[in-house]
């Protein structure tokens, strides 16, 4: 009787354990995943979506349509009703999840991009005359090792040796906007695993920065979030001031596949970081130098893909530098032109810490 009393006691605390922990979890679930229709004034479809993938969706929406915010936004007011295409994708959202629960199981196979492909009315008429997708070049008998591939493009930069004297680095550039005529002023600093860049708009200035522990970015009078992917992304841009140490930012490098961009050959070597961040680097056959780099975000509603563009490499004191630097997200681009670049000038180290 006694030992059945206390089985009954042993199972009733065992209960009571994993119910609160299971309460624990779902406390921890609810506080760690803040609902877009918790954190946003006029939700009524996308109530489940992750609050930080909303900007993210909207920049798929603009990209997938072939529009800007206003399309379906007035203004700033953005919780604000009114506007016929508003109405029309909130339709047009629920249909999308629906498709995807019917048939996909949850996941997001169908998006916005699917049926639009960067027009806000789908075409439903065949293309006549399409133009053929350019063929995959011939892989190679032998595939390149990463190894080989790391240090061709170490030497295409100017060497190992050349490279570690390179202690910090001013360079002054241009922010070009799509319009291809808008432009900001640019001063970038750098100095062994710290970035800061600060850009100039009319008389307001954004800064980004990494301070080699911490990620941050300003605007005028106040800090601006970060979002976890958008605080990598700074950091990277740190890390690759030294691209000698290219095996130590992505400890994981596997070779992929022989392909081209822009007609030209590129290995494509998938990488990860040691915090297990993955993204494609693409290098150049011919010259060994590194021309892209891409990262995705999965979302309810596709790939948010985060892409740089490195081209016109030159040269400054024996080291070559990429001068045309284009960066590129759904709804989002712009161009960073380096105009002068001077390597180890003095660079306060002050100027790398969090405001
Ligand atoms: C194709 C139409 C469309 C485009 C383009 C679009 N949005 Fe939206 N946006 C919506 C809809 C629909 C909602 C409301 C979703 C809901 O009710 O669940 C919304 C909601 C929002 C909200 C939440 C407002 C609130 O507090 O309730 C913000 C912020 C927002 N959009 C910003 C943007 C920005 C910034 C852009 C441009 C980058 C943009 N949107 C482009 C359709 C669009
Ligand atoms: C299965 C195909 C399909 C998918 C997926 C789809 N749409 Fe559409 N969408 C259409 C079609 C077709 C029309 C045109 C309807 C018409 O003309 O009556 C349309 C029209 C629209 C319009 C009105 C356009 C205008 O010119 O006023 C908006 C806004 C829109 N879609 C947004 C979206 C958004 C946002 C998504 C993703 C959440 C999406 N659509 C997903 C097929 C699709």
């Amino acid at each position: 009787m006694k030992t059945k009393i206390k089985l009954v006691i042993i199972l009733l605390s065992v209960a009571c354990a994993v119910f609160f922990a299971f309460r624990g979890q779902l406390a921890e679930a609810q506080t760690k995943t803040e609902t877009a229709g918790q954190k946003f004034k006029n939700i009524k479809v996308l109530t489940d979506l992750p609050a930080d993938q909303l900007g993210k969706v909207m920049n798929l929406f603009t990209a997938d349509l072939g529009v800007d915010c206003s399309f379906c936004h007035e203004g700033e007011n953005f919780e604000k009703d009114g506007k016929k295409p508003k109405d029309d994708a909130r339709k047009m959202i629920k249909m999308t999840m629906a498709i995807n629960k019917d048939n996909f199981n949850n996941r997001p196979q169908v998006t916005c991009n699917s049926c639009h492909n960067g027009h806000h009315e789908p075409q439903n008429v065949p293309n006549l005359n399409p133009v053929p997708e350019p063929e995959r070049p011939a892989q190679p008998t032998t595939k390149p090792t990463v190894d080989q591939i790391v240090d061709k493009y170490i030497t295409a930069l100017g060497g190992a040796a050349k490279l570690s004297k390179i202690t910090s680095r001013t360079i002054k550039a241009s922010r070009i906007e799509p319009d291809g005529k808008t432009v900001e002023p640019e001063t970038v600093w750098f100095k062994s695993g710290k970035y800061v860049a600060s850009t100039t708009y009319g008389k307001i200035a954004v800064t980004e920065g990494y301070s080699g522990t911490e990620a941050w970015k300003r605007g005028e009078n106040s800090f601006i979030d970060l979002k976890a992917d958008e605080a990598e992304q700074i950091k990277r841009e740190a890390e690759l001031f030294s691209p000698a140490n290219i095996k130590a930012i992505y400890p994981t490098m596997t070779y992929r596949l022989l392909d081209r961009i822009d007609g030209r050959e590129v290995y494509v070597v998938t990488a990860a970081t040691a915090s297990n961040v993955r993204e494609t680097l693409f290098f150049n056959v011919l010259s060994g130098l590194l021309v892209r780099r891409s990262t995705s975000t999965q979302t309810m509603f596709g790939i948010f893909v985060y892409q740089v563009d490195y081209a016109d490499y030159k040269d400054f004191a024996g080291i070559k530098v990429p001068t045309t630097i284009r960066y590129s997200m759904p709804g989002i681009r712009w161009t960073r032109k380096i105009l002068e670049v001077k390597n180890n000038g003095p660079v306060e180290d002050v100027r790398f810490a969090k405001p």
